[in-house]
């Protein structure tokens, strides 16, 4: 079915998950995943990921705009923790239906100022924007605490930017290969009872399944999973590998692993 809007999925009471692309395998498995669990899902390609790609970021979005588009599930194109105003109006080009600015690192103001100019592009494109106040910590692929949001905040922010989604720092870390993180379910709590718009998880892959399921109970909507598909890929290629030469026969095992984290996951988010 052709690529929907990630506005048509990410819908506050519900969860749905959103898994980073890096090879066209992994936009292979996330399809194949959500089609085995019967959900919707959100296939994201990160700032990081496009520069692995050469800076490039039209072959690995076509590639995966071409897996999306031959799912029997709704499939949304989402650009991820892009910091680089350049490569965000890239996302009007390659199907994407949403995008992430990160200003995160920027103080309050500067993080205010970019994130509400990066809102009236998207708005202006037809595409919607999620952006970060806090900081969920790890970006760096080391797992370090970040900054936690606070609630008045995050209703300032909001109402300053015009943004669609908040991604919210309440204890998760990305890139954690553990799964130990400890959310912060009385901040979650609270912020979706002050925030007007839907709350975005990030670094969900060191989250344990009851905590995902807690989470999304108490509000949270955009659950986005990255480390858990390349443990599942890197650990199926270590299996495979010994003796072989050819990619496929290494891939192939990758590929079915990751399929089966996406599905795992996606049930876990759905509750
Ligand atoms: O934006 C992407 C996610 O926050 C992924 O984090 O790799 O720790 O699951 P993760
Ligand atoms: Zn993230």
């Amino acid at each position: 079915m052709p690529l929907v809007k990630t506005a048509d999925i990410v819908v506050p009471g519900r969860g749905v998950a959103a898994f980073n692309v890096i090879t066209v395998e992994h936009a292979e498995a996330v399809v194949a995943g959500a089609e085995e669990a019967g959900a919707p899902v959100i296939c994201q390609i990160s700032e990081n990921a496009v520069r692995f790609h050469h800076g490039r970021l039209a072959p690995i979005a076509a590639a995966t705009a071409a897996v999306a588009e031959a799912s029997s599930v709704p499939v949304a194109l989402h650009l991820d923790h892009v910091t680089d105003l350049d490569l965000l109006r890239q996302a009007a080009d390659h199907g994407f239906g949403s995008v992430m600015y990160d200003g995160a690192r920027h103080d309050y103001a500067r993080n205010v100022a970019h994130t509400a100019e990066a809102a009236s592009w998207a708005h202006s494109h037809g595409l919607w924007l999620e952006a970060e106040l806090g900081e969920v910590g790890g970006k760096d692929g080391a797992h370090a605490p970040g900054v936690r949001t606070d609630p008045d905040e995050a209703v300032s922010f909001v109402a300053a930017t015009g943004v669609d989604a908040l991604a919210v720092a309440v204890g998760s870390s990305h890139a954690m290969t553990d799964r130990t993180a400890a959310l912060d379910h009385a901040l979650i709590r609270r912020l979706r009872d002050a925030v007007p718009v839907p709350l975005v998880l990030h670094g969900s892959s060191g989250v344990p399944d009851d905590e995902l399921r807690q989470a999304v109970r108490e509000g949270m909507v955009k659950i986005n999973i990255g480390t858990a598909l390349n443990i599942a890929f890197t650990g199926a290629v270590r299996d495979a590998l010994p003796g072989q030469v050819d990619p496929r026969k290494y891939l192939a095992p990758a590929r079915t692993a990751m399929a089966e984290v996406v599905s795992h996951l996606l049930k876990v988010v759905a509750g």
